[in-house]
């Protein structure tokens, strides 16, 4: 996993600031390779500003408590970033709904994201695509 979704991780955070006092909080961190590269940028993380959340949320039972569990933790004008290597891009996509069905997996597209962080609290909502490789990065910030 480290490797394989290290391309789309990069992509994703390139829309965001990570600066050097940023407390992060990596849900769902797999292998540890978006810590060890976050670790090495937030040197001196002292408040919870940034969660990063990548290839992750399809997994997660109740998306908008989730969220506002998120909401939660993070102080004000803390950024959520939600970054997945796939999403839903046509009403219907038979390929992916035959990947994503026996994982139980959510499977949203650019609207359903937008209205997900909007439902769950967040604000300053940004959703970007790479659709030629099928990428969506989400970001939303806890209001102050
Ligand atoms: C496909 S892996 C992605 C791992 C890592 N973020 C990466 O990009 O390599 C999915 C991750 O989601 C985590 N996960 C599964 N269900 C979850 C849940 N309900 N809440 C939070 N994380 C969950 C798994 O433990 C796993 O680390």
């Amino acid at each position: 996993m480290n490797m394989s979704h290290s391309s789309v991780t990069d992509w994703g955070l390139k829309h965001v600031e990570i600066e050097e006092h940023f407390t992060i909080l990596d849900v769902g961190c797999g292998g540890g390779r978006t810590i060890e590269k976050l670790a090495a940028l937030a040197r001196r993380g002292m408040v919870l500003k940034l969660v990063t959340a990548v290839e992750t949320q399809y997994y997660w039972p109740d998306l908008v408590k989730d969220m506002q569990e998120i909401l939660r933790v993070l102080k004000p004008g803390g950024t959520l970033i939600v970054i997945a290597e796939s999403y839903k891009k046509r009403a219907y996509d038979r390929r992916q709904r035959l990947v994503m069905k026996p994982l139980r997996s959510t499977n949203l597209g650019v609207n359903e994201h937008r209205e997900l962080f909007s439902t769950a609290g967040f604000t300053d909502i940004q959703i970007f695509e790479e659709r030629t490789k099928g990428w969506i990065c989400g970001i939303g910030k806890k209001p102050v």
